[in-house]
Protein backbone atom coordinates (compact mmCIF):
# COMPACT_ATOMS: atom_id res chain seq x y z
CA UNK A 1 0.00 0.00 0.00
CA UNK A 2 1.09 3.36 -1.17
CA UNK A 3 0.68 6.26 1.69
CA UNK A 4 -0.43 9.78 0.99
CA UNK A 5 2.60 12.30 1.97
CA UNK A 6 0.13 13.44 5.13
CA UNK A 7 0.09 9.89 6.33
CA UNK A 8 4.14 9.43 5.35
CA UNK A 9 4.18 12.36 7.49
CA UNK A 10 2.45 11.75 10.83
CA UNK A 11 4.22 8.28 10.39
CA UNK A 12 7.87 9.63 10.39
CA UNK A 13 6.36 11.64 13.03
CA UNK A 14 5.40 8.61 14.96
CA UNK A 15 9.14 7.47 14.74
CA UNK A 16 10.82 10.92 15.85
CA UNK A 17 12.06 11.74 12.58
CA UNK A 18 11.48 15.25 12.32
CA UNK A 19 9.03 16.98 10.50
CA UNK A 20 7.24 20.26 10.22
CA UNK A 21 3.68 20.85 11.16
CA UNK A 22 0.93 19.58 8.58
CA UNK A 23 -3.11 19.44 8.38
CA UNK A 24 -4.99 17.90 5.72
CA UNK A 25 -7.93 20.20 4.01
CA UNK A 26 -10.85 18.69 1.16
CA UNK A 27 -11.96 22.50 1.00
CA UNK A 28 -10.42 26.22 0.21
CA UNK A 29 -11.80 27.21 3.58
CA UNK A 30 -10.64 24.57 5.96
CA UNK A 31 -7.08 24.83 3.87
CA UNK A 32 -7.47 28.63 4.73
CA UNK A 33 -8.27 27.77 8.39
CA UNK A 34 -5.02 25.57 8.65
CA UNK A 35 -2.94 28.08 7.19
CA UNK A 36 -3.86 30.97 10.12
CA UNK A 37 -2.99 28.59 12.75
CA UNK A 38 0.05 27.83 11.87
CA UNK A 39 1.15 31.60 11.41
CA UNK A 40 0.31 32.36 7.53
CA UNK A 41 2.93 31.57 5.87
CA UNK A 42 2.60 28.32 4.26
CA UNK A 43 2.93 25.58 1.69
CA UNK A 44 -0.43 24.22 0.00
CA UNK A 45 0.38 20.49 -1.42
CA UNK A 46 -1.67 18.18 -3.61
CA UNK A 47 -1.86 14.95 -1.94
CA UNK A 48 -2.18 12.65 -4.53
CA UNK A 49 -0.15 8.99 -4.35
CA UNK A 50 2.37 9.69 -7.76
CA UNK A 51 5.63 11.72 -7.42
CA UNK A 52 6.61 14.84 -9.41
CA UNK A 53 4.13 16.81 -7.81
CA UNK A 54 5.96 20.27 -7.58
CA UNK A 55 6.71 20.03 -11.33
CA UNK A 56 3.64 19.91 -11.94
CA UNK A 57 2.13 22.97 -9.84
CA UNK A 58 0.59 20.69 -7.07
CA UNK A 59 2.96 22.17 -4.60
CA UNK A 60 2.54 26.11 -3.97
CA UNK A 61 3.79 28.73 -1.23
CA UNK A 62 1.36 31.11 0.07
CA UNK A 63 2.21 34.34 1.73
CA UNK A 64 -0.60 34.18 3.95
CA UNK A 65 -4.10 32.35 5.31
CA UNK A 66 -5.80 33.84 2.06
CA UNK A 67 -3.22 33.07 -0.41
CA UNK A 68 -3.61 29.87 1.41
CA UNK A 69 -6.98 30.00 0.71
CA UNK A 70 -6.53 30.81 -2.87
CA UNK A 71 -4.14 28.27 -3.92
CA UNK A 72 -5.81 25.18 -1.80
CA UNK A 73 -8.94 26.59 -4.50
CA UNK A 74 -6.53 25.88 -7.48
CA UNK A 75 -4.96 22.96 -6.55
CA UNK A 76 -7.94 21.36 -5.42
CA UNK A 77 -9.60 19.38 -8.43
CA UNK A 78 -6.26 19.46 -10.47
CA UNK A 79 -5.13 16.39 -12.26
CA UNK A 80 -1.90 15.25 -11.89
CA UNK A 81 -0.59 12.46 -14.22
CA UNK A 82 -4.36 11.44 -14.06
CA UNK A 83 -4.98 11.21 -10.22
CA UNK A 84 -7.18 14.31 -9.57
CA UNK A 85 -6.43 15.88 -6.33
CA UNK A 86 -9.22 15.86 -3.80
CA UNK A 87 -7.00 16.53 -0.75
CA UNK A 88 -4.37 19.30 0.10
CA UNK A 89 -1.68 18.98 2.89
CA UNK A 90 -1.28 22.68 4.72
CA UNK A 91 2.60 22.72 5.54
CA UNK A 92 4.44 24.97 7.21
CA UNK A 93 6.70 26.16 5.03
CA UNK A 94 10.49 25.87 5.72
CA UNK A 95 13.28 28.24 5.31
CA UNK A 96 15.10 26.11 2.89
CA UNK A 97 19.04 26.68 2.79
CA UNK A 98 19.73 23.30 0.53
CA UNK A 99 17.98 19.98 -0.34
CA UNK A 100 19.37 15.98 0.18
CA UNK A 101 17.75 13.05 -0.72
CA UNK A 102 17.14 9.84 1.70
CA UNK A 103 16.22 6.35 0.21
CA UNK A 104 15.42 2.64 1.85
CA UNK A 105 13.78 0.48 -0.24
CA UNK A 106 13.55 -3.49 -0.94
CA UNK A 107 16.13 -4.85 -3.25
CA UNK A 108 14.34 -7.95 -4.33
CA UNK A 109 17.14 -8.49 -7.00
CA UNK A 110 19.63 -8.77 -4.62
CA UNK A 111 17.70 -10.00 -1.65
CA UNK A 112 18.13 -7.25 0.87
CA UNK A 113 17.64 -3.27 1.51
CA UNK A 114 18.79 -0.31 -0.40
CA UNK A 115 19.90 2.83 0.61
CA UNK A 116 20.40 5.71 -1.78
CA UNK A 117 21.25 9.13 0.16
CA UNK A 118 22.58 12.53 -2.10
CA UNK A 119 23.38 15.65 -0.88
CA UNK A 120 22.10 16.67 -4.31
CA UNK A 121 18.27 16.07 -3.97
CA UNK A 122 14.99 17.81 -4.34
CA UNK A 123 12.83 17.97 -7.51
CA UNK A 124 15.92 17.28 -9.99
CA UNK A 125 17.20 13.81 -8.16
CA UNK A 126 16.11 11.43 -11.36
CA UNK A 127 17.96 13.79 -13.18
CA UNK A 128 21.12 13.62 -11.11
CA UNK A 129 21.07 9.67 -10.79
CA UNK A 130 21.19 10.23 -14.61
CA UNK A 131 23.38 12.33 -14.88
CA UNK A 132 26.05 12.34 -12.31
CA UNK A 133 25.40 8.80 -10.64
CA UNK A 134 28.73 9.30 -8.63
CA UNK A 135 26.44 11.63 -6.33
CA UNK A 136 23.83 8.93 -5.16
CA UNK A 137 25.29 6.75 -2.35
CA UNK A 138 23.66 3.52 -3.11
CA UNK A 139 24.51 1.11 -0.11
CA UNK A 140 23.16 -2.61 0.52
CA UNK A 141 21.56 -3.08 3.78
CA UNK A 142 21.90 -7.00 4.80
CA UNK A 143 18.14 -7.55 6.74
CA UNK A 144 20.27 -9.43 9.26
CA UNK A 145 22.64 -6.77 10.07
CA UNK A 146 20.85 -3.64 9.81
CA UNK A 147 22.38 0.16 10.16
CA UNK A 148 24.69 0.68 12.91
CA UNK A 149 25.59 4.46 13.08
CA UNK A 150 28.92 3.50 12.20
CA UNK A 151 26.90 2.53 8.81
CA UNK A 152 25.25 5.33 8.89
CA UNK A 153 28.26 7.40 9.17
CA UNK A 154 29.81 5.90 6.16
CA UNK A 155 26.83 6.26 3.88
CA UNK A 156 26.34 9.45 4.91
CA UNK A 157 30.18 10.64 3.85
CA UNK A 158 29.03 8.44 0.29
CA UNK A 159 27.05 10.59 -0.27
CA UNK A 160 28.96 13.48 -0.04
CA UNK A 161 26.97 15.22 2.78
CA UNK A 162 29.10 17.75 4.57
CA UNK A 163 30.58 17.20 7.78
CA UNK A 164 28.92 19.79 9.86
CA UNK A 165 25.82 18.02 9.21
CA UNK A 166 26.85 14.37 9.18
CA UNK A 167 25.68 13.47 12.74
CA UNK A 168 22.38 14.87 12.07
CA UNK A 169 21.86 12.98 8.73
CA UNK A 170 22.85 10.08 9.86
CA UNK A 171 20.57 10.27 12.95
CA UNK A 172 17.63 11.01 10.77
CA UNK A 173 18.91 7.71 8.69
CA UNK A 174 19.00 5.75 11.79
CA UNK A 175 15.50 7.07 12.81
CA UNK A 176 14.05 6.39 8.82
CA UNK A 177 15.75 2.38 9.28
CA UNK A 178 13.96 2.09 12.56
CA UNK A 179 10.89 3.31 11.04
CA UNK A 180 11.32 0.90 7.67
CA UNK A 181 11.83 -1.74 10.12
CA UNK A 182 9.23 -1.65 12.51
CA UNK A 183 6.47 -0.68 9.98
CA UNK A 184 7.03 -3.39 7.41
CA UNK A 185 7.84 -1.02 4.96
CA UNK A 186 9.20 -1.58 1.13
CA UNK A 187 9.62 2.03 0.67
CA UNK A 188 10.49 4.70 2.61
CA UNK A 189 11.83 8.28 0.57
CA UNK A 190 12.58 11.67 2.20
CA UNK A 191 13.07 14.10 -0.72
CA UNK A 192 13.89 16.36 -0.05
CA UNK A 193 15.33 16.38 3.45
CA UNK A 194 16.52 19.97 4.04
CA UNK A 195 18.67 21.86 5.90
CA UNK A 196 16.97 25.05 6.76
CA UNK A 197 18.84 28.31 7.28
CA UNK A 198 19.06 28.12 10.82
CA UNK A 199 20.77 24.49 10.47
CA UNK A 200 17.82 22.15 11.04
CA UNK A 201 17.84 19.21 9.22
CA UNK A 202 14.05 18.28 8.30
CA UNK A 203 11.98 15.79 6.16
CA UNK A 204 9.92 17.73 4.16
CA UNK A 205 7.96 15.38 1.51
CA UNK A 206 8.02 11.86 2.68
CA UNK A 207 6.95 8.46 0.20
CA UNK A 208 6.32 5.55 2.25
CA UNK A 209 4.95 1.96 0.99
CA UNK A 210 3.69 -0.90 3.07
CA UNK A 211 4.44 -4.37 2.68
CA UNK A 212 0.99 -5.34 2.37
CA UNK A 213 2.08 -9.53 3.47
CA UNK A 214 3.12 -7.71 6.83
CA UNK A 215 -0.49 -6.88 6.84
CA UNK A 216 -1.71 -8.87 9.60
CA UNK A 217 0.96 -7.51 11.73
CA UNK A 218 -0.44 -4.16 11.76
CA UNK A 219 -3.81 -3.32 12.80
CA UNK A 220 -2.46 0.34 13.01
CA UNK A 221 -2.57 0.15 8.80
CA UNK A 222 -6.28 -0.24 8.31
CA UNK A 223 -6.77 3.55 9.00
CA UNK A 224 -4.24 4.15 6.03
CA UNK A 225 -6.24 2.88 3.24
CA UNK A 226 -7.96 4.91 0.96
CA UNK A 227 -11.41 3.62 0.58
CA UNK A 228 -12.71 6.40 -1.79
CA UNK A 229 -9.91 5.21 -4.25
CA UNK A 230 -10.16 1.15 -3.90
CA UNK A 231 -12.33 -0.15 -6.86
CA UNK A 232 -15.59 -1.05 -5.31
CA UNK A 233 -15.63 -4.62 -6.62
CA UNK A 234 -12.19 -5.28 -5.22
CA UNK A 235 -13.37 -3.95 -2.25
CA UNK A 236 -16.59 -6.16 -1.90
CA UNK A 237 -13.96 -9.04 -3.03
CA UNK A 238 -11.26 -8.67 -0.22
CA UNK A 239 -14.46 -8.06 2.46
CA UNK A 240 -14.75 -12.26 1.28
CA UNK A 241 -11.21 -12.90 1.85
CA UNK A 242 -11.62 -13.87 -2.47
CA UNK A 243 -8.01 -13.17 -4.80
CA UNK A 244 -9.91 -10.94 -7.05
CA UNK A 245 -8.30 -7.87 -9.16
CA UNK A 246 -10.53 -5.93 -11.93
CA UNK A 247 -9.79 -6.24 -15.00
CA UNK A 248 -10.62 -3.98 -18.16
CA UNK A 249 -12.56 -7.18 -19.98
CA UNK A 250 -15.88 -8.67 -20.57
CA UNK A 251 -15.05 -12.33 -20.06
CA UNK A 252 -15.62 -12.90 -15.99
CA UNK A 253 -13.02 -15.92 -14.65
CA UNK A 254 -12.67 -18.23 -12.01
CA UNK A 255 -10.14 -20.90 -11.28
CA UNK A 256 -8.76 -22.60 -8.65
CA UNK A 257 -5.11 -22.06 -8.02
CA UNK A 258 -3.33 -19.01 -9.20
CA UNK A 259 -1.26 -20.41 -12.29
CA UNK A 260 -4.26 -22.18 -13.80
CA UNK A 261 -6.39 -18.79 -13.50
CA UNK A 262 -3.12 -16.62 -15.06
CA UNK A 263 -3.10 -19.35 -18.01
CA UNK A 264 -6.89 -18.95 -18.08
CA UNK A 265 -6.57 -15.33 -19.03
CA UNK A 266 -4.01 -15.97 -21.45
CA UNK A 267 -6.23 -18.49 -23.17
CA UNK A 268 -9.00 -15.99 -23.08
CA UNK A 269 -7.13 -12.95 -24.10
CA UNK A 270 -6.04 -15.18 -26.96
CA UNK A 271 -9.47 -16.64 -27.95
CA UNK A 272 -10.97 -13.16 -27.53
CA UNK A 273 -8.66 -11.17 -29.94
CA UNK A 274 -11.03 -12.33 -32.84
CA UNK A 275 -14.39 -11.01 -31.11
CA UNK A 276 -12.47 -8.24 -29.49
CA UNK A 277 -12.92 -9.18 -25.82
CA UNK A 278 -10.92 -9.71 -22.65
CA UNK A 279 -10.32 -11.30 -19.70
CA UNK A 280 -12.78 -9.20 -16.69
CA UNK A 281 -10.43 -9.99 -14.15
CA UNK A 282 -8.31 -12.96 -12.10
CA UNK A 283 -10.08 -15.00 -9.48
CA UNK A 284 -8.33 -17.42 -7.47
CA UNK A 285 -10.73 -19.18 -5.24
CA UNK A 286 -8.06 -21.76 -4.58
CA UNK A 287 -8.10 -25.25 -3.30
CA UNK A 288 -10.99 -26.66 -1.23
CA UNK A 289 -13.78 -24.14 -2.58
CA UNK A 290 -16.94 -24.44 -0.81
CA UNK A 291 -20.52 -23.56 -2.54
CA UNK A 292 -20.18 -20.17 -0.64
CA UNK A 293 -17.15 -19.12 -1.57
CA UNK A 294 -18.35 -20.43 -5.54
CA UNK A 295 -21.32 -18.26 -4.72
CA UNK A 296 -19.06 -14.92 -3.67
CA UNK A 297 -16.87 -15.24 -6.38
CA UNK A 298 -19.45 -15.71 -9.17
CA UNK A 299 -21.59 -12.87 -7.20
CA UNK A 300 -18.75 -10.37 -7.65
CA UNK A 301 -18.00 -11.29 -11.05
CA UNK A 302 -21.81 -11.03 -11.84
CA UNK A 303 -22.17 -7.36 -10.05
CA UNK A 304 -19.45 -6.24 -12.79
CA UNK A 305 -21.15 -4.15 -15.37
CA UNK A 306 -18.77 -5.06 -18.38
CA UNK A 307 -19.38 -8.85 -17.72
CA UNK A 308 -20.96 -10.83 -20.29
CA UNK A 309 -19.85 -14.01 -19.49
CA UNK A 310 -18.20 -16.32 -17.10
CA UNK A 311 -15.74 -19.12 -17.74
CA UNK A 312 -15.51 -21.14 -14.11
CA UNK A 313 -12.38 -23.60 -15.17
CA UNK A 314 -11.41 -25.60 -12.52
CA UNK A 315 -9.22 -28.73 -12.31
CA UNK A 316 -10.06 -30.75 -9.45
CA UNK A 317 -7.35 -32.20 -7.29
CA UNK A 318 -7.70 -32.63 -3.37
CA UNK A 319 -11.09 -30.89 -4.01
CA UNK A 320 -12.47 -33.26 -6.57
CA UNK A 321 -14.88 -32.16 -9.27
CA UNK A 322 -18.19 -33.51 -8.20
CA UNK A 323 -17.40 -31.05 -4.96
CA UNK A 324 -16.80 -28.07 -7.42
CA UNK A 325 -20.14 -29.17 -9.58
CA UNK A 326 -22.24 -29.48 -6.70
CA UNK A 327 -20.75 -26.29 -5.56
CA UNK A 328 -21.55 -24.67 -8.81
CA UNK A 329 -25.30 -25.68 -8.59
CA UNK A 330 -25.65 -24.29 -4.99
CA UNK A 331 -24.39 -21.46 -5.27
CA UNK A 332 -26.61 -20.69 -8.61
CA UNK A 333 -29.29 -21.63 -6.00
CA UNK A 334 -28.09 -19.22 -3.38
CA UNK A 335 -27.41 -16.67 -6.31
CA UNK A 336 -31.21 -17.09 -7.87
CA UNK A 337 -32.41 -14.66 -10.24
CA UNK A 338 -29.02 -12.35 -9.56
CA UNK A 339 -27.36 -14.75 -12.19
CA UNK A 340 -27.86 -12.87 -15.10
CA UNK A 341 -25.14 -13.87 -17.77
CA UNK A 342 -23.73 -17.47 -19.78
CA UNK A 343 -21.48 -19.65 -17.23
CA UNK A 344 -19.03 -21.89 -19.03
CA UNK A 345 -18.16 -24.29 -17.17
CA UNK A 346 -14.52 -27.08 -17.78
CA UNK A 347 -13.93 -29.49 -15.29
CA UNK A 348 -11.06 -31.89 -15.31
CA UNK A 349 -8.87 -34.12 -13.29
CA UNK A 350 -10.03 -35.83 -10.02
CA UNK A 351 -13.44 -37.49 -10.49
CA UNK A 352 -14.79 -35.16 -13.67
CA UNK A 353 -17.14 -38.11 -14.54
CA UNK A 354 -19.33 -37.45 -11.43
CA UNK A 355 -18.15 -33.75 -11.67
CA UNK A 356 -19.69 -33.00 -15.45
CA UNK A 357 -22.67 -35.57 -14.18
CA UNK A 358 -23.84 -33.20 -11.86
CA UNK A 359 -23.94 -29.89 -13.98
CA UNK A 360 -25.70 -32.46 -16.74
CA UNK A 361 -28.24 -33.20 -14.33
CA UNK A 362 -28.94 -29.79 -12.74
CA UNK A 363 -29.45 -28.46 -16.75
CA UNK A 364 -28.97 -24.73 -15.86
CA UNK A 365 -30.04 -22.75 -18.17
CA UNK A 366 -27.16 -20.21 -17.61
CA UNK A 367 -24.67 -22.95 -17.51
CA UNK A 368 -22.98 -24.92 -20.54
CA UNK A 369 -19.88 -27.36 -20.15
CA UNK A 370 -17.24 -27.69 -22.30
CA UNK A 371 -14.38 -30.40 -21.94
CA UNK A 372 -11.36 -28.44 -23.34
CA UNK A 373 -9.90 -24.93 -21.82
CA UNK A 374 -9.09 -23.89 -25.34
CA UNK A 375 -12.76 -25.04 -26.28
CA UNK A 376 -14.18 -23.32 -23.33
CA UNK A 377 -12.62 -20.54 -23.70
CA UNK A 378 -13.49 -19.91 -27.17
CA UNK A 379 -17.03 -20.32 -26.09
CA UNK A 380 -17.05 -18.13 -23.21
CA UNK A 381 -15.61 -15.07 -25.42
CA UNK A 382 -17.66 -15.38 -27.97
CA UNK A 383 -20.31 -15.34 -25.57
CA UNK A 384 -19.37 -12.46 -24.25
CA UNK A 385 -19.39 -10.79 -27.90
CA UNK A 386 -22.67 -11.53 -28.16
N1 LIG B 1 7.04 22.75 3.64
C1 LIG B 1 7.76 23.28 2.64
N2 LIG B 1 8.36 24.47 2.78
C2 LIG B 1 9.09 25.02 1.78
N3 LIG B 1 9.26 24.45 0.59
C3 LIG B 1 8.68 23.25 0.38
C4 LIG B 1 7.91 22.61 1.37
N4 LIG B 1 7.48 21.44 0.88
C5 LIG B 1 7.95 21.36 -0.39
N5 LIG B 1 8.68 22.45 -0.70
C6 LIG B 1 9.38 22.69 -1.98
O1 LIG B 1 8.66 22.15 -3.05
C7 LIG B 1 9.41 21.18 -3.73
C8 LIG B 1 8.50 20.04 -4.17
O2 LIG B 1 7.78 19.54 -3.08
P1 LIG B 1 7.69 18.01 -2.73
O3 LIG B 1 6.92 17.89 -1.48
O4 LIG B 1 9.02 17.37 -2.74
O5 LIG B 1 6.78 17.43 -3.92
P2 LIG B 1 7.14 16.50 -5.17
O6 LIG B 1 8.29 15.64 -4.78
O7 LIG B 1 5.91 15.71 -5.42
O8 LIG B 1 7.44 17.42 -6.30
C9 LIG B 1 10.47 20.73 -2.74
O9 LIG B 1 11.61 20.25 -3.40
C10 LIG B 1 10.73 22.00 -1.98
O10 LIG B 1 11.63 22.83 -2.70
MG1 LIG C 1 9.47 15.36 -3.25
Amino acid sequence: MDLFEYQARDLFEAHNIPVLAGAVATTAEEAERAAESMGGKVVVKAQVKVGGRGKAGGVKLAEDSADAKVKASAILGMDIKGHTVHKVMIAQAAPIAEEYYMAILLDRANRNFLVMASVAGGMEIEEVAHTSPEKLARVGIDPNVGISREKALEIVAAGQFPSDIADSVADVLLKLWAAFVAEDATLMEINPLVKTVDGRIIALDGKVTLDDNAEFRHPSHEALIDHAAANPLEAAAKEKGLNYVKLEGEVGIIGNGAGLVMSTLDVVAYAGEKYGVKPANFLDIGGGASAQVMADGLSIILGDPEVRSVFVNVFGGITACDAVANGIVQALEILGAKATKPIVVRLDGNNVVEGRRILDEAAHPLVQQLDTMDGAAAKAAELAAK
